[in-house]
């Protein structure tokens, strides 16, 4: 179970950054290891970007379920991919999955980082695994991102800010350098663990969508840890201010440290 605190600081109130994510973009470690005809749970899936990229892989011998517990991104992603066959979208908790020894591969990206009790949710998702299936998570170490040149000070207390926030509810910053531990304490064999760093750099193409994506939370997560006591309005509206000034006018690249962690499940 979740504690409230965790539920209410890991609800995505605005959801464009995840909306603009793809299955080979921004989960290279599941596309290489796909194959046609899979059936695939992608746990925490949003409004499924990266799922209905799962579906059009595997194809229509395939089978796909993306949960999610937000009702609201689960209708976007029914309404987004209803044309894509053998894709299915369930409002479900990662803490409470319906399934038992029934996918062969069990996937959640950028999901655990939210979660108080990731253990509990690994564990879950261990148990809707087949035998000799996978299960492969995503996720970040906070702690280790790096822009260039230096963020603006207001932006770096803020981010700071935010990662106590995290803490504070019990999530853990430093998730992606925890996960192989966690999988061997769930008992999954064969883990093996990939860099899979976000790089953006102001010649790339896509430079705007990855590089604001913190002057987004300063907006939309800054305005919960503002009411939580966090940080105060003219801190978070200064930060996300010097953040966009400072894109505009200096930002050259920023590194989101992620790595993706997979194991077998070899027995129930
Ligand atoms: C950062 S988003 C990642 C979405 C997508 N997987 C991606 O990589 O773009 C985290 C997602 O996890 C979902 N989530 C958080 N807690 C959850 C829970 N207890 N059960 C199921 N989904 C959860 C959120 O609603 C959100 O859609």
């Amino acid at each position: 179970m979740e504690t409230e605190v965790a539920k209410e600081r890991a609800t995505l109130k605005e959801s464009g950054i995840i909306d603009a994510r793809s299955l080979k973009k921004s989960h290279k470690r599941l596309a290489d290891i796909l194959q046609p005809g899979m059936t695939v749970l992608d746990v925490g899936c949003g409004t499924g970007a990266i799922t209905s990229g799962i579906a059009e892989f595997v194809g229509p011998n395939g089978c796909v379920i993306g949960i999610d517990n937000n009702p609201e991104l689960i209708e976007k992603a029914r309404e987004n991919y209803k044309d894509i066959p053998g894709l299915t979208f369930k409002v479900d908790d990662i803490y409470n999955l319906p399934f038992q020894n029934e996918f062969d591969i069990v996937t959640s990206a950028r999901v655990l980082q939210w979660l108080a009790s990731p253990q509990e949710a690994l564990n879950q998702m261990v148990k809707a695994t087949k035998i000799n299936g996978k299960v492969l998570v995503l996720d970040y170490n906070h702690t280790k991102i790096s822009w260039k040149p230096e963020a603006p000070e207001t932006m770096q207390y803020f981010y700071d800010c935010f990662l106590k926030w995290r803490s504070d509810a019990g999530m853990d910053n430093e998730i992606a350098d925890h996960l192989q531990d966690l999988f061997q304490e769930s008992g999954l064999t064969d883990v093996k663990v990939s860099l899979q760093n976000e790089k953006t750099k102001r010649s790339d193409d896509d430079f705007q969508t990855h590089i604001t994506i913190w002057a987004g939370v300063a907006a939309f997560k800054g305005s919960q840890m503002v009411k939580d006591g966090f940080i105060t309005e003219l801190q978070r509206a200064k930060a996300e201010d010097d953040f966009r000034k400072w894109i505009i006018q200096r930002a050259e690249s920023q590194i989101m440290y992620l790595l993706a962690v997979e194991g077998t499940k070899e027995r129930n």
